[in-house]
C-alpha cells in the first residue's frame, strides 16, 4: 500500500507529478492557449461583478491561500483577503454579495473551515471550495467546487493536497483574467506553458533527494531554527516551518525576511540555522541582504534558489540547493519541494513517527 516507500508521506511526496497532471487535466485547452474550468457555475458577468475576495482555510490549505492571494490579486487585480478559518467568523468579516469566499480543505471535513463556509452563505456570499474529497462536506455545500486531483492523502502531514491547492489557484486566477481581460492572451499561454513543465521540475527534485537528506540530518541536531523568504517565498516558508514543526517536533518560525530586523534578529546567535528561500528573482538583492544580516550575527544559512543563481547565491550563504527555474508565481510549486523532503528526513533522523505525529489528526472535525 505504500509502493515500496517506507512511509505514505514519502509515497505522497513522490505522487506530486502525476498529481499536478491529473489536476490540470480537461481544464487547458486543446490548443494551450486558455483554461476551461467548465464546472464552474459562475457566469463571465458574475465574475466581473466580484468585488472582493475572502480566502478562507486551515494550517496547509491556508498557506495555499497565502500563495493563492497573491496568485490571484497579480493576475486579476481583485482585492484578496485571507483568513484562518478558525478566526474568520469571530471578527465579523465583511462579507456582501458582491464577495466570492473560497474555502481550501484536503478532506472537505475540517470543522472550522465549514464553519466559516456556512457564515459566508449566511451573510450572501457566493462560495467555492477547493477541495480534495468528492463529495465531502465542504464540497456538498459549497456553490461550486474545484476538485484537487491529488489522490487520497493519508499522512497527516500534507503535501501532495498543498501542491494541488496551488494548481488549483493557479488555474482559477488564470480564469478570472481570461474573463476580466486583466491578462492577454499570450500571456496566459506562457504561464500554461511553464505549468505544464511543473510535474518535469518536480521529478527533477526528488531525484536529488540524497542531497536533502544530508542537509536535514545536520538541521536535525539542532532545536530552533528559522525560515525566511519574500512575497510568495515567504507564504511557501510559512508552510515550510508548519511541515517541519509538525513531524519534527523541531521548533521553527517562518518570517517574512524584511521584517527580521524588527526584532527577530535578536534570536540569532552562533551556528543556528536559517532556511533561506530566494526564488523572486525580483527581491533577489533585498533577501540577500536580509541574509547577510543573519550571517553577520553567525547563522548557518542554506538557500533554495533558482538553478543559474548558484553562483552568485554561494559566495552569501553556506549550503544551497537549486529548483529548475520557473515563472516566478509559479515557483511555490517547485521550491516547497524540498521543504517537504527536509521536514521528512528531519523527522526520521529524529526518530518520530512520520506518518502519525503526536498531538495530531488527519481531520479536525472539532472546533
Ligand atoms: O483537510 P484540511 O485541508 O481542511 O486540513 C487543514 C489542516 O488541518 C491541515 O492542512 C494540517 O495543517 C496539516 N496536517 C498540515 O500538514
Amino acid at each position: 500500500e505504500k509502493a515500496g516507500f517506507d512511509h505514505f508521506m514519502m509515497k505522497e511526496i513522490h505522487e506530486q507529478p502525476k498529481a499536478y497532471r491529473d489536476t490540470m487535466m480537461g481544464r487547458i485547452a486543446e490548443d494551450g492557449k486558455s483554461v476551461q474550468l467548465t464546472e464552474l457555475g459562475m457566469t463571465a458577468d458574475y465574475i466581473k461583478a466580484i468585488r472582493k475576495i475572502q480566502i478562507v482555510a486551515c494550517g496547509t490549505a491556508y498557506h495555499a491561500g497565502l500563495v493563492g492571494k497573491t496568485v490571484i490579486e497579480s493576475l486579476a487585480r481583485i482585492p484578496v483577503e485571507t483568513d484562518v478559518a478558525s478566526e474568520y467568523r469571530y471578527r465579523s468579516p465583511i462579507i456582501t454579495e458582491d464577495t466570492l469566499v473560497i474555502v481550501v480543505s484536503q478532506s472537505g471535513e475540517t470543522a472550522d473551515t465549514l464553519a466559516a463556509l456556512r457564515e459566508a452563505k449566511r451573510n450572501g456570499a457566493r462560495v467555492l471550495a477547493i477541495t480534495n474529497v468528492v463529495g465531502s462536506s465542504v464540497a456538498r455545500e459549497a456553490d461550486d467546487v474545484l476538485i484537487t486531483s491529488a489522490g487520497p492523502e493519508i499522512a497527516v502531514a500534507s503535501t501532495k493536497a498543498y501542491t494541488t491547492q496551488l494548481i488549483a489557484f493557479y488555474l482559477f486566477g488564470l480564469h478570472l483574467a481570461q474573463t476580466l481581460g486583466t491578462k492577454d492572451q499570450a500571456y496566459v499561454a506562457e504561464v500554461l506553458a511553464a505549468m505544464k513543465n511543473l510535474p518535469e521540475q518536480v521529478e527533477q527534485v526528488l531525484e536529488q533527494k540524497t542531497v536533502l537528506r544530508q542537509i536535514a540530518d545536520n538541521l536535525s541536531k539542532h532545536n530552533n531554527l528559522f525560515f525566511i523568504g519574500r512575497g510568495v517565498d515567504y507564504a511557501v516558508s510559512q508552510e515550510g516551518s508548519l511541515k517541519l514543526k509538525e513531524i519534527s517536533y523541531i521548533h521553527s518560525e517562518a518570517y517574512a525576511a524584511g521584517e527580521l530586523k524588527h526584532g527577530t534578529l535578536a534570536l540569532i546567535e552562533d551556528g543556528i540555522p536559517v532556511v533561506a528561500l530566494i526564488t523572486q528573482e525580483e527581491l533577489y538583492e533585498k533577501t540577500l541582504s536580509n541574509i547577510k544580516e543573519v550571517k553577520a550575527r553567525g547563522a548557518f544559512v542554506f538557500a533554495v534558489v533558482n538553478a543559474g543563481a548558484e553562483v552568485e547565491a554561494a559566495k552569501s550563504v553556506d549550503e544551497l540547493f537549486a529548483i529548475p527555474k520557473t515563472l516566478p508565481l509559479l515557483a511555490p510549486a517547485v521550491a516547497v519541494i524540498p521543504l517537504q523532503l527536509i521536514s521528512y528526513y528531519a523527522s526520521l533522523a529524529r526518530g518520530n513517527d512520520v506518518d502519525k505525529p503526536r498531538n495530531l489528526a488527519k481531520s479536525v472535525t472539532v472546533e
